[in-house]
């Protein structure tokens, strides 16, 4: 039986069995490669998509958790939160490698949506869970603050 989930705000009929991590069915059924593969058990971060704008390790979350809710990916992620990180993650050259970057950004989009003006503490426990191997990690938590001011300054 498809299975329906709703993806970027389109909705899509998938063939995957209901315990296919919904990671997978992104990447090979519907092509969004934006979101990685890292250690495949909820460590490493570099899976994270919004389930109903909640960041989740789509590594490890059957598909079927997500029918009937909207999934975002760093393909469809517009919000102005999702659109103040992406500049300011530009204008901070977070990036190195690139790999881990789409679950930084994901995980952090989720905390300024919910926390537009995080502290250190927050951004700790926020991002705690996404790792980078190659270790952006002072310009992301840079990164993260500009977009914060960005958001409180434009409201
Ligand atoms: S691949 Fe999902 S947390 Fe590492
Ligand atoms: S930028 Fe290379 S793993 Fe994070």
């Amino acid at each position: 039986m498809p299975i329906t989930i709703r993806v970027n705000e389109v909705e899509k009929s998938v063939d995957s069995s209901p315990d296919t991590p919904l990671l997978w069915v992104l990447r090979d059924e519907l092509d969004l490669t934006g979101t990685k593969f890292g250690c495949g058990m909820a460590q490493c971060g570099a899976c994270t998509v919004h389930l109903n704008g909640q960041p989740i390790r789509s590594c490890v979350t059957p598909v079927s958790v997500a029918e009937g809710s909207n999934i975002t990916t760093i393909e469809g992620a517009a919000s102005k939160a999702a659109r103040a990180v992406q500049q300011a993650w530009i204008e901070r050259e977070v990036a190195q490698c690139g790999y881990c970057q789409s679950g930084q950004i994901m995980s952090a989009t989720a905390l300024l949506t919910s926390n537009p003006n995080p502290s250190d503490a927050d951004i700790d426990a926020a991002m705690g869970g996404n790792i980078c191997r190659c270790a952006t990690y002072v310009r992301i938590r840079a990164a993260i603050k500009d977009a914060a001011t960005q958001l409180v300054q434009g409201a």
